[in-house]
C-alpha cells in the first residue's frame, strides 16, 4: 500500500507574511486528517515560519534544494544538514529548473540524494525528458539515465520518492496525456523493482507538470502514479487543496 503524496513546490514565490497566510488557510482546509500525505515546499526564507506553523499538524515540510556537503565555502548555498535542523522531512533533488538554470548534472543530483538519505530525510528525485528528447524517442533513455546515475550507490531507498516531471509540461499549461504518464510511471516502477527488489515496490512515484484542480483526478487515479508535484496551481491554498482532494478519490 502506497499512501499518496501531494506536494506544493512554491518555487521562488511568497514572502514570509504571504507564506503564513497561505499555511493558516491550508491548515483550516486540512482539518484533522487529510488521508493523503501533504507536503509544502517553500523558499528557504519561509522555512522557519512554515516549520512552526506545520509542526502541530500532519502536514509535511520540504526544501526545494540543498547542498550535499555538510559545511564549507559555498556562498549562497544551504546544506542538507541545515534544512534538517528546521524540521524539514523532504528535499527536492534535481528539479529540472535546477538542472537547467543552475547547471546541475546527474552526479551532483546523486550526491544530493545520498546526503538527504544520510541525514534521515526523504529525497524527492525529479526526473523527466525535454520536448526534443521525447520527439527523438529518447524519453525513457533519459529518465533511465537520470535514475541510474542519481541512485547509483543508494543501498537503502527508504523514504525515496520519484517525481516524473516532463520538462515540456512544467509551467506550460500542457500536461502530459494520462496514458503517457502512466506508461512512464510503470517503466519507472519496473526499474525500481529491478534495482531495489520488493523495497522498490514501496517507492512512491509522483507526476508533475501543469497539474490543476480540473485535471488532477486523471493523474491521481493512474495505477502507478502515487501523487503529484504541483507548481503554479499550488500557490493558492484552495486550488492546492482541491488537488489533494482528488488524491483522496
Ligand atoms: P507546474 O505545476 O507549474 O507546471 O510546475 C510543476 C513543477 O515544476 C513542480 O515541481
Amino acid at each position: 500500500m502506497r499512501i499518496p503524496i501531494v506536494a506544493a513546490n512554491w518555487k521562488m514565490h511568497k514572502t514570509i507574511p504571504e507564506a503564513r497566510a497561505y499555511l493558516k488557510r491550508l491548515i483550516e482546509l486540512a482539518g484533522q486528517d487529510p488521508g493523503v500525505e501533504v507536503v509544502v515546499i517553500p523558499s528557504f526564507t519561509a522555512l522557519p515560519a512554515a516549520a512552526a506553523l506545520l509542526a502541530p499538524t500532519p502536514l509535511g515540510l520540504g526544501a526545494q534544494d540543498a547542498r550535499p556537503e555538510s559545511a564549507g565555502a559555498y556562498t549562497g548555498a544551504v546544506s542538507v544538514a541545515q534544512v534538517a535542523d528546521l524540521g524539514v522531512r523532504y528535499v527536492l533533488c534535481g528539479h529540472s529548473e535546477r538542472r537547467k538554470l543552475f547547471g546541475e548534472d546527474d552526479a551532483l543530483v546523486g550526491r544530493k540524494v545520498r546526503a538527504t538519505l544520510h541525514h534521515g530525510l526523504a529525497p524527492i528525485l525529479c526526473v523527466g525528458e525535454t520536448l526534443d528528447e521525447r520527439k527523438g524517442g529518447r524519453a525513457w533513455a533519459v529518465v533511465e539515465r537520470q535514475l541510474g546515475e542519481a541512485l547509483a550507490s543508494v543501498g537503502d531507498p527508504d523514504g525515496l520518492v520519484i517525481a516524473y516531471e516532463p520538462v515540456w509540461a512544467i509551467g506550460t499549461g500542457v500536461a502530459a496525456q494520462p496514458p503517457a504518464a502512466q506508461a512512464m510511471a510503470a517503466r519507472i516502477r519496473g526499474w525500481l523493482r529491478k534495482r531495489f527488489g520488493s523495497r522498490g515496490e514501496a517507492i512512491r512515484i509522483q507526476y508533475g507538470g501543469s497539474v490543476r484542480p480540473d485535471n488532477a483526478r486523471e493523474f491521481l487515479s493512474l495505477p502507478d502514479v502515487d501523487g503529484a508535484l504541483v507548481g503554479g496551481a499550488s500557490l493558492d491554498p484552495d486550488a492546492f487543496w482541491a488537488i489533494v482532494r482528488a488524491a483522496r478519490g
